[in-house]
């Protein structure tokens, strides 16, 4: 089997379970669309993280292709119907990252509440002030986790920890889910209604694109702040910046875009704003998490070259 690797994925993770003489390993990762076209021909296995569009168009082109492996969880950047319509099967690793994606979105929630990327870039050009960065705790704050998910559960855990009230909105979990991981169920509605802080986990989809938008911004607590380490676009993004310029919304920590790398001019002034905290999609970007993925991909390669069942599908 010829596997191609179009992205950054853990050459640790890959290489020794893919060291077998029944397949090859090609890294061509960052390749124009014009190219990647050209030469998808040639390989029946393509990894990728979220920055290959597998589209219809490349699809096209993918005229031996048997499998694709997205190492991470969201196949948002694959066209899974046009991909199973012509018999592709398309696997992700939906376990290895979601910890560090739960770790990172702690670090920008808190990164925010007591300025730290703030004060560290004004002691490190040589001021000494404080009053500016006095920050807030989580403690006592209502936290609305939208989506309990694997990321969302964690999220939700580790809120707790820090002695916040967990709410949460997710229609597709029990009760029962919910009050194992100490937390309330309740509507879209009043997590807007209640929340301090909000914080998106669901993947994203025609369901789940602009979740939250203009509307939803009004009814929310003034002061709100906002968190999105899942998907950009579940929050609406112009609605996000005109929430922080009417000073609406308190601030916010995204760590992904609905266009990535961010071009747009809503995205240019979004990511500029005072009020926003950002990082360039780093939710998995562990050693540990780039690991564990390219393992768990890797595996179902193996699993397919020795026609074992798929775990992941
Ligand atoms: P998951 O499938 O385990 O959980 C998603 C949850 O969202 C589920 O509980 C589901 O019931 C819920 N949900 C679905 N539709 C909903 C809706 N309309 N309203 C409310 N809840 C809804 O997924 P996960 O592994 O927890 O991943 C969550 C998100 O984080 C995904 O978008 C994933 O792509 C993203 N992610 C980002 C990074 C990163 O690098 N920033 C890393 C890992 C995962
Ligand atoms: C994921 O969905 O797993 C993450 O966004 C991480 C990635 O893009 O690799």
């Amino acid at each position: 089997m010829k596997v191609l690797v179009t992205d950054e994925i853990s050459k640790n993770g890959l290489l020794p379970i893919l060291d077998d003489p029944r397949i090859t390993v090609d890294f061509k990762v960052g390749l124009p669309k014009e190219e990647l076209h050209q030469v998808i021909g040639d390989y029946q296995a393509i990894i990728t993280r979220s920055m290959t569009q597998v589209d219809e168009a490349l699809l096209e082109h993918a005229t031996n292709l048997k499998m694709i492996a997205r190492a991470g969880v969201g196949i948002d950047n694959v066209d899974v119907d046009a991909a199973s319509s012509r018999g592709i099967i398309v696997v992700n690793a939906p376990y290895g990252n979601v910890n560090s994606a739960a770790e990172h979105t702690m670090a920008i929630l808190l990164s925010y509440c007591r300025n730290v990327t703030l004060a560290n870039a004004s002691l490190k050009s040589g001021q000494w002030q404080r009053a500016p960065f006095t920050g807030h705790e989580l403690k006592e704050k209502t936290i609305g986790v939208i989506g309990l998910g694997k990321v969302g559960g964690r999220v939700a855990l580790r809120c707790r920890a820090f002695e916040a009230n967990v709410i949460t909105y997710d229609p597709y979990i029990s009760e029962k889910r919910a009050e194992d991981f100490g937390v309330k169920l309740v509507s879209l509605e009043d997590v807007i209604r209640f929340s301090d802080i909000i914080t998106v986990h669901t993947p994203l989809n025609d369901e789940t694109r602009d979740l939250i938008t203009a509307e939803h911004f009004e009814g929310m607590q003034d002061g709100v702040f906002i968190v999105n380490c899942a998907r950009g676009g579940i929050i609406n993004e112009e609605a996000m910046l005109a929430a922080l310029e009417s000073g609406k919304c308190g601030g916010a920590a995204f760590d992904v875009w609905s266009q990535e790398p961010p071009k747009s001019d809503t995205l240019k002034k979004l990511i500029a704003h005072p009020k926003m905290l950002v990082t360039p999609h780093l939710g998995a970007n562990t050693y540990e998490a780039q690991k564990n993925v390219a393992v768990d991909v890797s595996k179902e390669i193996v699993n397919y070259v020795d026609g074992r069942p798929i775990s992941n599908a």
